[in-house]
């Protein structure tokens, strides 16, 4: 099955951080909406992405419709010690698999944090051009992320770039929901 190419109207921009505050209530709002979260939930989230645009590697990708309307957003940045994902992640891969392998997976990686198409533009190709954008700017070894266990459209587009489990239905803390934390290496080919 081949997904349609995103329509020719669609516009590919990476996102300074300046651009992103610029424009963050539309993007949490697509973020809401593509995650079906309740309303509340992007003032919430507000002061959790404007302090990840401040770390290293930051990196922000966005594509926008015909009339200039945000319709998929996704950043990320490097994982490092002290981070509560960090921290998160290598605990349950070293419980599970040894610090070996957390080492590994975690010595030099990009976290891919969030990645979001609004609905009625999904499975058209969107998605993964914001996951080679980031990407390709990213110099680290691996790329790590985490979703809710599916099947979903996540797990297909991941699966078809390439990622692989690095561990399966974990809790995060205060999160009842079992997670999939999946990782390639980079670069993408
Ligand atoms: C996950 C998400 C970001 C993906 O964005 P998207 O634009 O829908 O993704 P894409 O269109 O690039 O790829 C997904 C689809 O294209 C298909 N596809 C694209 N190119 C393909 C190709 N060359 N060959 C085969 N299949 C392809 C995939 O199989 C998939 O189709 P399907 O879901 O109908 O099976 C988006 O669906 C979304 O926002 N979902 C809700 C929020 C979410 O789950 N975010 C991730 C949280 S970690």
């Amino acid at each position: 099955m081949t997904a349609a190419p995103p329509p020719s109207t669609t516009r590919f921009a990476e996102l300074s951080a300046d651009e992103l505050r610029a424009r963050l209530r539309e993007a949490l709002a697509l973020y809401v909406t593509a995650m079906n979260y309740p309303r509340g939930t992007a003032e919430q989230r507000a002061p959790m992405w404007l302090a990840h645009m401040l770390r290293a590697g930051w990196r922000c990708a966005a594509a926008f419709d015909g009339d200039g309307a945000m319709v998929g957003i996704g950043y990320g940045y490097l994982g490092a010690h002290g981070q509560w994902w960090h921290e998160q992640v290598r605990r349950g891969v070293t419980e599970r698999r040894g610090a070996e392998v957390a080492d590994a997976w975690m010595g030099d990686y990009f976290e891919l944090t969030e990645l979001h198409v609004r609905p009625d533009a999904q499975g058209g190709g969107i998605g993964a051009e914001l996951v080679r954008l980031l990407l390709a700017g990213a110099t680290s070894k691996h790329v790590l992320l985490s979703t809710p266990e599916g099947p979903s459209r996540a797990w297909r587009l991941y699966r078809r770039l390439g990622f692989v489990d690095v561990l399966r239905d974990y809790q995060f803390t205060g999160d009842p929901r079992p997670f999939g934390v999946l990782g390639r290496e980079l670069p993408m080919a």
